[in-house]
């Protein structure tokens, strides 16, 4: 059974794994006007208690980078590929980002944002369907139908492996900046995504 209000989903069965392991459904988070929307994995612990992505550590680090490239925590949408906790924070199943899949397309063409910053592997290959080295490719832009429609998708390293390897906030910061110039372009009405 499947029950949604809006861009939110209110009831969701469809991952049995994660409906035995989550709390509660993590739906995205901030404005639904957003001009740049971040797109992670699923939630963790944290998210899965406080009901909000990136709340942990790796939402310091989020909140942090964010700041530092000028784009407020507050001014950005973020969504999680898959919106219940996987067990043991293991990587979401193929079969699981399948399932929630038409909810982040719907989010994504109802927020319509200038720019997607993948955080991480797992959403920049599920978003661009291709396998993608985050650390080499973090800043590039590429362009994506995403539910019919083209978007600008930013590659970024996931904010907690900066915490493990602190080199990788380089990497971060890269794709945050270059996510600022597509959202600043877009204010300044110069380069809007044509159709591809
Ligand atoms: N990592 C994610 O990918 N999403 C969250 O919400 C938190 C950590």
């Amino acid at each position: 059974m499947e029950r949604t209000d809006g861009i939110d989903v209110v009831e969701c069965e469809r991952c049995p794994a994660l409906v035995d392991c989550r709390s509660r459904i993590v739906n995205g988070h901030g404005p639904v006007d957003a001009d740049v929307a971040l797109v992670g994995e699923a939630p963790g612990a944290n998210e899965d208690r406080e009901g909000r992505p990136f709340v942990g550590r790796s939402g310091d680090v989020l909140d942090e980078a964010l700041g530092a490239a000028g784009i407020p925590r507050e001014t950005v949408r973020i969504i999680n590929c898959v919106r219940c906790r996987p067990p043991d924070n293991r990587d979401p199943h193929e079969e699981e980002l399948a399932n929630c899949r038409p909810y982040l397309d719907a989010e994504v063409d109802a927020v319509d944002p200038e720019a997607l910053v993948t955080l991480g592997k797992v959403p920049a290959e599920h978003l661009l369907d291709r396998s993608v080295g985050v650390t080499d490719e973090a800043g590039e832009v590429y362009d994506a139908r995403i539910a019919g429609a083209p978007r600008r998708v930013v590659v970024s390293v996931h904010p907690a492996a900066t915490l493990y390897d602190p080199s990788q906030r380089e990497a971060l910061d890269r794709a945050l900046e270059r996510a600022a110039d597509l959202a600043g372009e877009s204010e300044s009405g110069q380069s809007r995504l044509g159709e591809f």
